[in-house]
């Protein structure tokens, strides 16, 4: 494997889907057979590794994987307190969740001092706790940290919250967030350059991809006066095309915008005079 770049993601769980969307959406092919911990590209000199997430930071930063796609909850909570060799590439926007205190639904917690919390996070709930110059004790376990509460095992919970749905489920409130977390494009920091060179592509690719998630192509006509209004509308665009139409006063503006067109910006465009308002989706941008 030399010569071979090794991508690191998850082998289930949260993560795994769209990890495996964008590998593909990237032009990396591939594929799976049942529950291989390999697959091998066939168009490009790369490799998927499919581990466990936890086991994701020191892969990289030992260099046994070179990229990677993790949660940034457990790239942070692995790499505290030790050194690593990881550069964190791209934020790659799916996967959101946080990181909360929670407890009972009956009880009040003013505040965490003297208190016992279960939490497969220990050390960024240690890290947050020295921060905030708090003294209270941690528990870790790996699972079902909702029932801790009612076992006498903690007083409360810190754990990932993304619907809310568990929480509800077991009866508890969340009561503060220490960490926003999505998944994340991880590298090893000493990559060698051939790899570099691959890594380099790929990064590009994904960058392209993640790009073209929230990049919309708009068209629209609009009377020649307003094409400088109109522009400074459209969110993200940098240089819009605008047409001459068959009628002199009219013309016809393309743009591609990377931010979010929502509907309250088409209402803008049209209270402009905008007409044949088109927004369409697009897949991907190279910058
Ligand atoms: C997390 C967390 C909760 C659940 C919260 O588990 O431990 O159980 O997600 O999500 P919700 O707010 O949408 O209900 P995850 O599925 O990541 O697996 P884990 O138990 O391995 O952490």
């Amino acid at each position: 494997m030399k010569n071979r770049l090794t991508i690191a993601v998850q082998k289930k769980g949260r993560l795994f889907d769209q990890s495996i969307d964008l590998i593909k959406k990237s032009g990396i092919n591939f594929s799976t057979k049942g529950d291989n911990l390999l697959a091998k590209s066939n168009n490009l000199p790369i490799d998927i590794l499919f581990v466990r997430s936890d086991d994701i930071p020191s892969l990289v930063s030992n260099g046994d994987a070179d990229l990677a796609i993790v949660g940034e909850n457990v790239l942070l909570e692995k790499s505290l307190f030790k050194r690593t060799y990881i550069d964190k590439v791209l934020y790659l926007g799916f996967s959101r969740c946080r990181l909360s205190f929670a407890c009972p639904e009956n009880i009040n917690i003013r505040s965490f001092k003297g208190k016992k919390i279960a939490t497969s996070y220990p050390n960024t709930v240690k890290k947050y706790l020295k921060d905030k110059n708090i003294n209270a004790s941690v528990v870790n376990i790996h699972g079902s940290v909702e029932l801790t509460p009612y076992i006498g095992m903690s007083d409360l919970i810190c754990d990932l919250v993304s619907s809310g749905a568990t929480l509800e489920a077991n009866n508890l409130k969340e009561i503060e967030t220490i960490l926003e977390s999505q998944a994340i494009l991880i590298k090893n920091k000493n990559l060698s350059t051939a790899k570099t060179k691959i890594a380099e592509k790929v990064i590009s690719r994904m960058q392209g991809v993640v790009n073209a998630i929230e990049s919309k192509y708009v068209m629209l006509n609009a009377d020649s006066s307003k094409v400088q209004e109109i522009c400074k509308i459209l969110p993200g665009s940098e240089s819009p095309t605008v047409i001459p139409l068959e009628n002199e006063n009219k013309v016809a503006i393309h743009a591609l915008c990377q931010e979010p067109i929502f509907w309250e910006t088409m209402e803008k465009l049209k209270a402009k005079g905008a007409s044949s308002i088109l927004v369409m989706p697009v897949e991907k941008v190279l910058n």
